[in-house]
């Protein structure tokens, strides 16, 4: 499939699955559902993987923007990669809200078992378009998700960050499981494993398109 088609499918199965969230049981999120597209290169043969768009993400309609946007060019830094060569999305597609404590605002809310058993499935499929080399997925969120739905079991992320994974299917393909970024905020010492652990990445793509 070309870059065009590639992006029409993308879209589509976006649409179709803002419809299904909003049909769905769901938990409670406060103020309803703002969605965020995965944007980037269809063709792409890497696939980077959050977890869900956050209040930036959402005023501007793209994943990993304000100040997550900072983790990204760091991510792209280090690992070698060129903006212009990555898809970037989040598993849940919605922003997880709860009421903030001021009145009428919004602060975010850990995902739920049922949040990511929902999306995985249309995580799943949108790889499957874009058809992607290597799926990095940051944090424990879309490395759960995208697990289950890929038939990979036993793989945690403190056992796994890091490590170059083959996704069991019939096109040769792998995951690569990296710390959250925004967690190193709270456990400083995973600063220096998430580093190295981008290094190994930008060698192993190497290898992979040598
Ligand atoms: N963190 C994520 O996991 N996803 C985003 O889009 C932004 C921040």
């Amino acid at each position: 499939m070309g870059m065009i088609d590639k992006e029409k499918c993308v879209a589509e199965l976006f649409e179709e699955y803002k419809d299904a969230v909003l049909n769905a049981e769901l938990p409670e999120n406060a103020g309803g559902y703002s969605f965020v597209k995965g944007f980037g290169n269809a063709t792409s043969s890497v696939v980077l993987v959050g977890e869900a768009p956050g209040k930036d993400e959402v005023l501007q309609g793209r994943p990993f923007v304000g100040q997550a946007g900072k983790i990204l060019t760091h991510f792209l830094e280090t690992a070698g990669l060129e903006r212009d060569n990555l898809y970037i999305t989040n598993i849940i597609k919605y922003r997880l809200a709860r009421e903030g404590k001021r009145a009428g605002t919004l602060a975010n809310r850990p995902a739920s078992a049922k949040d990511i058993e929902f999306s995985a499935p249309y995580l799943k499929r949108e790889i499957d378009i874009i058809a992607p080399k290597v799926v990095v997925t940051l944090g424990n969120v879309p490395l759960k998700g995208f697990t289950e739905v890929s038939g990979m079991t036993g793989i945690n992320l403190k056992d796994h960050h890091g490590v170059l994974l083959e996704i069991p299917g019939e096109s040769k393909s792998y995951l690569f499981p990296l710390y959250h970024p925004a967690g190193t905020i709270y456990r400083p010492e995973l600063k220096t494993v998430y580093d190295a652990d981008l290094v190994r990445l930008n060698e192993e793509l190497a290898r992979l398109n040598g």
